[in-house]
């Protein structure tokens, strides 16, 4: 339970006197109702208005995406649709935003949160988060493909972390990496001769996209943030 004056204060512009005069004059209501009293205790669940806009409260956010193909994962972009334009406007207004990217032609399990501190936690390389991944792509994968995943294969004269490649009928595999480099995937299968035709991401940490449709949101359970950090 938060005191009227407070939670307005702490949402708009006003300051907790003005909240007072804004009582008083009848531009703030609570469940429909001009409020009451400016020291009027507000739950969870009372929707408080200013001028009839909600005062919405920033709350920690934390949510997967199913990403569709054709967006690209950025706040911004000059000729593509961006993964922001999918995100909920009330999250927008509380600073929500993709932690790590999805190519544009990659569909899959993308995080949205407004954390920071989990943000950074998330993508830090020094907790090698799995990442798995579901690949169509062309060729098939031979005990030396596997091996090469597995060695840590160069991108960029750069040695990258050991990588699961695992077959599953041919042409589809499972990918799983430790690390989030630009095309990695895509590379590291180009350089064994596979060009891909298909990626999805279907697991971050121990959790997986499961049933969620493409396009569809999920906001996560705190239980499912450790899932997340692989806890
Ligand atoms: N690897 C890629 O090549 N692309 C992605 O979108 C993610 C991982």
């Amino acid at each position: 339970m938060d005191r009227l004056d407070k939670l307005v204060a702490q949402y708009s512009d006003y300051s907790r006197k003005d909240v007072r005069k804004l009582v008083k004059e009848k531009r703030i209501e609570v469940n429909g109702v001009p409020a009451l009293s400016f020291d009027e205790k507000i739950g969870e669940e009372d929707l408080v208005m200013l001028d009839g806009e909600p005062i919405l409260r920033k709350r920690r956010i934390l949510a997967v995406l199913n990403k569709p193909m054709g967006f690209v994962t950025s706040t911004e972009d000059p000729r593509d649709r961006t993964v922001m334009e999918l995100v909920p406007k009330e999250w927008m207004k509380m600073g929500v935003y993709p932690v790590g990217r999805l190519d544009k032609d990659t569909e899959g399990l993308l995080i949205f949160t407004n954390d920071g501190a989990l943000a950074h936690c998330l993508i830090s390389p020094k907790n090698g988060i799995e990442k798995e991944y579901y690949v169509e792509h062309t060729g098939s994968v031979e005990k030396e493909d596997i091996a090469a995943f597995r060695a840590g294969m160069v991108l960029d004269d750069e040695t990258l972390k050991p990588a699961l490649l695992i077959p599953m009928e041919k042409g589809k595999s499972r990918v799983v990496v430790t690390e989030g480099k630009y095309h990695q995937v895509r590379r590291m299968m180009a350089i064994r001769g596979m060009d891909v035709t298909y990626l999805k991401r279907i697991r971050e940490g121990k959790l997986a996209l499961g049933s969620l449709e493409v396009g569809k949101w999920k906001e996560l359970e705190p239980g499912e943030e450790a899932e997340l950090l692989g806890k």
